[in-house]
């Protein structure tokens, strides 16, 4: 086995392989390295929530997962699942997090990570993360949906574990973020928010909420409501989208790879999947941010959706969990691009205090 930080102490509560291990394929020949994935915070929100009109909204912050992103949950396993079965490399397509996190815990095993991502629609922050974490990179002259083509095939071709959520191993990783939230509010929420792209993190929930009903772990399962840009909608439209577009780039997906899954969770949930505008997505980012929680843009689609459709479902008493899927800081470009006050002075109190209007 690679030597590497690993969950130490009595009762893991963070490190979800240990935690879940009897709902996940983990084996004694599973590697059990962590990065500290899973236990991310619920955090409630009584302004939005008012705002929204909701009984209770709560944000289930899965930027803070290592990587800052929920991708952390489902790679953990799935990189321990290769390295089990003797891969020596890893390769995914990406709009930039599953390649992030691909990244770090193909290191972690001490694999190889090959990434391919469509070339100038990747947030810089990730970028960055694949690029320090050491995996190769290759950026092509096309979308999401055209690198994720490649790669299934090239994984066909050659020995190389393929680790997009088309690995059975991502969403399984993934549902114990829905355990997560019904172990800390005692049941499943009536309503679950959640921003949609190749669809496997809605698929994912859906699995987790059932599973835990199943166990009667939860007297309830939520709705399910999935929200997509809306220039890159197909679940919306009800077909592929030849070239999405969205200021959103995690979820710029023109064709879901989970797109049963996600159609499955929204009809047995009685719940539904919904477009925002990319004017909607930037309201519900620049209003997280105003209540402290800096997300990335597809993140807050889903908040943007609960805002828009809230008050027509009637959820006055209900209890509402959005998934904050990825950082802020991901997106550095989207976040200077908000309008902010700034000076530029000498460096000495005087001009400081006349640009600021106190002098
Ligand atoms: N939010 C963020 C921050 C994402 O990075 C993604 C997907 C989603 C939401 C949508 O989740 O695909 O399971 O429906 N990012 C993938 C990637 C596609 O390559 O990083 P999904």
């Amino acid at each position: 086995m690679t030597s590497g930080p690993t969950a130490t102490g009595p009762a893991p509560t963070r490190f979800i392989l240990d935690r879940y291990r009897e709902q996940l394929p983990v084996s004694a020949a599973t590697p059990r390295l962590t990065l500290g994935e899973g236990g991310t915070p619920l955090v409630r929100l009584p302004r939005l929530e008012r705002e929204a009109g909701v009984g209770a909204l709560y944000v289930k912050l899965e930027s803070m997962n290592p990587t800052g992103s929920f991708k952390d949950r489902g790679m953990v396993l799935t990189v321990a699942k290769a390295a089990e079965e003797g891969a020596r490399a890893v390769i995914c397509a990406s709009t930039g997090n599953t390649s992030a996190s691909a990244a770090a815990y193909a290191v972690l095993h001490g694999l190889r990570a090959y990434v391919v991502v469509p070339a100038g629609r990747v947030a810089m922050g990730k970028l960055a993360q694949s690029i320090v974490y050491g995996a190769e990179i290759v950026l092509v002259d096309g979308s999401f949906d055209d690198a994720l083509r490649i790669v299934r095939e090239l994984a066909d071709r050659h020995s190389v574990a393929l680790v997009n959520s088309v690995n059975p191993h991502r969403i399984e990783g993934q549902k114990t973020a829905a355990f997560e939230i019904v172990d800390e509010l005692g049941d499943a929420p009536e309503l679950l928010c959640i921003p949609v792209g190749n669809a496997g993190n809605i698929t994912a929930y859906w699995r987790g909420f059932v599973e835990y009903y199943r166990f009667e772990r939860a007297a309830r399962l939520p709705r399910m409501w999935g929200f997509q840009a809306a220039g890159a909608a197909p679940l919306v439209a009800g077909h592929p989208v030849e070239h999405p577009e969205t200021v959103a780039t995690a979820i710029r997906i023109g064709n879901p790879a989970s797109w049963q899954g996600a159609t499955e969770a929204r009809d047995a949930s009685g719940g539904a999947i919904r477009a925002v505008t990319d004017a909607e997505i930037l309201d519900a980012y620049r209003r997280l941010a105003r209540e402290g929680v800096f997300c990335e843009p597809a993140s807050a689609a889903c908040v943007a959706g609960l805002l828009k459709h809230a008050r027509e479902a009637d959820l006055r008493d209900a209890s509402v969990v959005c998934v904050i899927t990825g950082s802020g800081l991901k997106d550095p470009d989207t976040a200077l691009g908000v309008e902010a006050v700034r000076h530029e002075t000498a460096a000495r109190v005087e001009a400081v205090e006349q640009a600021l209007g106190w002098g």
